[in-house]
């Protein structure tokens, strides 16, 4: 199949092999980056009760490889059965995973590489079609490792930005864009859409499969919300009046005293922000990070909008109102190009509201994909007729009310972890992620 439009061929079997080599060592290569930017006392340590240390997350990816590709792809034994345990994000939560006999730095790094000399041997050999094996079928099962890799490369520049003291990782900023002078929101008509995806060979469990969706008109922003306009929520006094807040989050922000985005500091007249060991000025036309569901949601009340929910956010990404099909992407179904949008940690912040024309939807919706991941009002909850694949504790034991969505990516994500399918998820409580919004409101029946 070729997806429509593009010639982007999604089931060729010798370029699905190719864009797994390419994944894999674009993954690995960012994951040595992240590791070789420190000195190992700085892998080893805790930077945060809410993370892991690096070195963890270097063996965690080479034991998620080893698992999938060495052991259950080509039917290997267990190379170190002694550290399984260790490394199942079930058996030990974050907070205690310092104080587990680790590999140290060295051991975790040759553990890793080794395990992926054998993975790309693996690569080599293994049908990508016809075999009738789902776990291979389409090189899914590298597809997903590579995304994995990527999930966690993404944890660990969090991890980075939650150290003190200074981080020697440094990108290019994106080009300054000219203030965005479009409307500052949409209409979405309503009607049915397309919602997840049956065909994207490397789509995870959660994005399956696809089907329709009833959406009624809605308006939804053109571009994130920005600093600027987070900062005017908080000089009206948003984070000391009740009325805008969910009750678990007003709660929340006066037990922890919260009264700006993480990683704020306030400074005579104007807000400061520690930004991977570097203070500088808020930047006023950049889109918010480092935000709650909650704050998010207080936001949206307060400027008499609302959070899109997850189908509407997908249906503004994806649905092109001309030919009425869903895309794998805003700007239709090309591949992610630096022109179209903020992706894989190429630079280490958002770009500027309004950035990426090349990117935007149809209806002229900016930054889907990219830059900040947007909160929606939706909680994760399985697409009907999901099926959990490979594991159930991918996605399915999330499932609930406990976790909100969060979609379209960061300028931390690398492509191949980000689409307009793509769902990712976390605690309405969490800001440390690299977290942002956009709003929406209801359109009358009469706009439709
Ligand atoms: C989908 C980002 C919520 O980091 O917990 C990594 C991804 N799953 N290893 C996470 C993941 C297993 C997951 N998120
Ligand atoms: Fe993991």
């Amino acid at each position: 199949m070729t997806a429509p439009g593009t010639g982007t061929p999604l089931d060729d079997p010798e370029t699905l092999r190719k864009r797994a080599l390419a994944a894999l060592l674009t993954a690995r290569e960012r994951t040595a980056l992240l590791t070789s930017c420190v000195e190992d006392p700085e892998l080893t340590a805790q930077h945060s009760p809410l993370m892991s240390p690096l070195v963890w997350d270097l063996a965690h990816i080479g034991n998620q490889e080893e698992l999938w590709l060495l052991r259950t792809v080509a039917g290997r034994d267990a190379m170190r059965p002694d550290i399984d345990g260790l490394y199942d994000a079930f058996e030990h939560p974050r907070a205690e995973r310092p104080s587990l006999p680790l590999l140290p730095p060295a051991e975790a790094r040759s553990y890793a590489a080794e395990v992926r000399g054998r993975a790309l041997d693996i690569l080599e050999s293994t049908a990508f079609q016809g075999t009738g094996a789902p776990l291979t079928e389409a090189g899914f099962a590298f597809g997903m490792i590579a995304q994995h890799e990527q999930q966690h490369d993404e944890t660990m520049l969090i991890t980075h930005q939650l150290r003190t003291g200074p981080v020697a990782l440094t990108a290019p900023d994106p080009l300054p864009a000219p203030a965005f002078t479009g409307p500052a929101e949409v209409l979405v008509p309503g009607g049915p859409f397309t919602m997840g995806t049956s065909t994207e060979p490397w789509a995870l469990d959660n994005e399956r499969p696809a089907h329709a969706r009833l959406v009624p008109p809605f308006f939804i922003d053109t571009t994130p919300v920005t600093n600027e306009a987070y900062q005017a929520f908080i000089a009206d006094g948003g984070y000391t009046d009740r009325r805008w807040w969910a009750p678990e989050g007003w709660s929340h922000i006066r037990a922890h005293s919260i009264e700006a985005p993480q990683f704020w500091y306030r400074d005579g007249g104007q807000w400061l922000r520690r930004r991977f060991g570097a203070t500088e000025v808020v930047p006023p036309d950049e889109p918010v990070l480092h935000v709650s569901w909650y704050e998010a949601d207080a936001y949206a009340r307060w400027a008499g909008r609302r959070l899109p929910s997850e189908a509407e956010w997908e249906k503004a990404a994806r649905h092109d109102p001309e030919t009425g099909r869903s895309t794998r992407y805003p700007w239709g179904d090309a591949d992610p190009t630096p022109e179209h949008a903020n992706l894989g940690q190429r630079h280490l912040r958002p770009a500027p509201a309004g950035s990426y024309p090349a990117g935007q939807s149809p209806l002229g919706v900016r930054q889907l994909i990219g830059d900040v991941w947007e909160w929606t009002s939706s909680d994760l909850l399985p697409y009907p007729g999901f099926s959990a694949f490979p594991y159930r504790e991918y996605s399915e034991v999330f499932f609930g009310s406990e976790h909100k969505v969060l979609r379209g990516g960061s300028f931390a994500v690398d492509p191949v972890a980000c689409r307009g399918t793509f769902r990712n998820w976390d605690y309405p409580v969490r800001r440390q992620i690299f977290s942002g919004f956009r709003t929406a409101r209801d359109a009358g029946p009469d706009s439709a």
